[in-house]
């Protein structure tokens, strides 16, 4: 079994995978499939690893969670205790954050559509900056606030992301940010606000950015601009889904990014970033238990999750690399589905499993990203849970959705 697309604390142990000193199969055994495992310790390294590459290059600089990418004070709480800030967006996150008792002043709102009830908690919590995306942002942090607000901008960096379409948001014609024709005259609009303090500015490229050249295109885009005292790059770097993948590392990414600052913005300035996907992705898998195999024209390996817990393949076609653990034996080709009433609902196909049978145990690795936040309740699929793996034990982060809860909201 290839585990290098699995966390860092991930091992076979006489045939049987291990997760941060758990054997899987008693996890299964004890919450149930299907499930997140998240290699906690694993994680925590990965927060520290970005503070250490960021703050050992420009020691004026702070990483922020994108916690978008895994809402859930469990998880945020995790990173933001290793010294991250936090990235929200939208006052479910904000809520989120708050819970974590984070100090309120690291964390960043952003949104393209933020409410009167997101701003005015955020200037009530009074968090660290609130990111401009509008002018109606503007006007609402002008209505909401008794006193200046720190803000940063967020403009387009034109810079056109190599990543799904659904995922890149540097394009002058993005629902994000102000495209660069218009940023100077928004400048200028903030500045004869008394309750906005502009300290700067934002940009973010895309997600699953795999050439960091588009980093460094987007900090020479924030160059043409006047100078200011902060700059927040935004998140987006990739990270490895299958075995053949490649993906910058965390100092490559770091060295690459503060090189770009330092010479088109200088080293005095705040630096911030905003990781999701690269932070938590490569610390999470997800684990299932094989419910029937139809042996037809293709061999129909299905599990009993799929699209509800995870939709990046639905959504952007995105490849994994599922196995069947805790087994030898001969590979069979098969095609990896899930529960789901939709031939989209299906993980891979032409894949080689292990002589797949019914109640076996199939995992899905890099999974920790952008799956328990997207998951849904498709077929009436209940949300899985949540589970933190590290030295030999196993405790729920989030527990798993109750009938009651799913049919709750109805009011029949
Ligand atoms: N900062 C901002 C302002 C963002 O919009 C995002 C992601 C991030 C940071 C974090 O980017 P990351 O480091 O995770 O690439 N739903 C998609 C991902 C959309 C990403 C949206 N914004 C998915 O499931 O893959």
């Amino acid at each position: 079994m290839d585990l290098s697309v699995y966390p860092p604390n991930a091992a076979l142990d006489d045939g049987r995978l291990i997760l941060g000193g758990c054997p899987v199969a008693e996890v299964a055994e004890e919450f149930g499939t299907p499930a997140y495992l998240i290699d906690a310790a694993g994680l925590r390294a990965r927060a520290v690893a970005f503070q250490e590459a960021l703050t050992s290059r420009h020691p004026h600089s702070q990483v922020l969670f994108a916690s978008k990418s895994f809402p859930t004070p469990s998880v945020m709480g995790l990173i933001a205790d290793t010294g991250c800030g936090l990235d929200v967006a939208g006052l479910g996150e904000l809520l989120a954050a708050e819970r974590t008792g984070i100090d309120p002043s690291r964390v960043v709102l952003h949104g393209n559509a933020k409410s009167d009830a997101e701003i005015a908690k955020a200037i009530e919590m009074g968090v660290g900056y609130i990111v401009v995306d509008n002018l109606d942002d503007v006007v609402r942090i002008s209505r909401l606030a008794n006193q200046p607000v720190p803000v940063l901008l967020r403009v387009s960096p034109s810079v056109d992301a190599e990543t799904n379409p659904a995922m890149a948001t540097g394009h002058d014609t993005s629902k994000f940010g102000i495209p660069s024709h218009q940023i100077e005259d928004a400048i200028a609009q903030i500045r004869r606000e008394p309750m906005l303090d502009l300290r700067g500015l934002h940009a973010h490229v895309g997600s699953q950015i795999l050439n960091v050249d588009q980093f460094e295109q987007a900090i020479a885009s924030l160059a043409k601009l006047e100078r200011f005292d902060v700059y927040d790059v935004g998140g987006g770097l990739g990270i490895r889904y299958v075995p053949s993948d490649a993906a910058p590392t965390i100092d490559e990414y770091a060295e690459r990014l503060v090189s770009a600052v330092h010479h088109h913005l200088g080293t005095d300035v705040e630096l911030m970033i905003e990781p999701g996907r690269s932070m938590v992705g490569p610390n999470g898998i997800t684990l299932y238990r094989v419910v029937t195999v139809k042996r037809g024209v293709r061999t129909h390996v299905a599990v009993d999750g799929g699209m509800g817990d995870n939709l990046e393949v639905s959504l952007y076609g995105q490849p994994f690399d599922p196995a069947i653990i805790d087994k030898s034996g001969r590979l069979e080709v098969c095609d990896v589905v899930g529960r789901h009433c939709e031939s989209g609902d299906t993980f891979v196909t032409g894949h080689e499993l292990m002589e797949p049978a019914v109640g076996d145990l199939l995992v899905i690795p890099a999974t920790g990203a952008y799956t328990f936040t997207m998951s849904n309740n498709y077929n009436g699929a209940l949300r899985p849970p949540v589970v933190f793996c590290e030295d030999g034990s196993a405790r729920v982060g989030v527990r798993r959705e109750t009938y009651e809860e799913l049919l709750g909201r109805d009011l029949r």
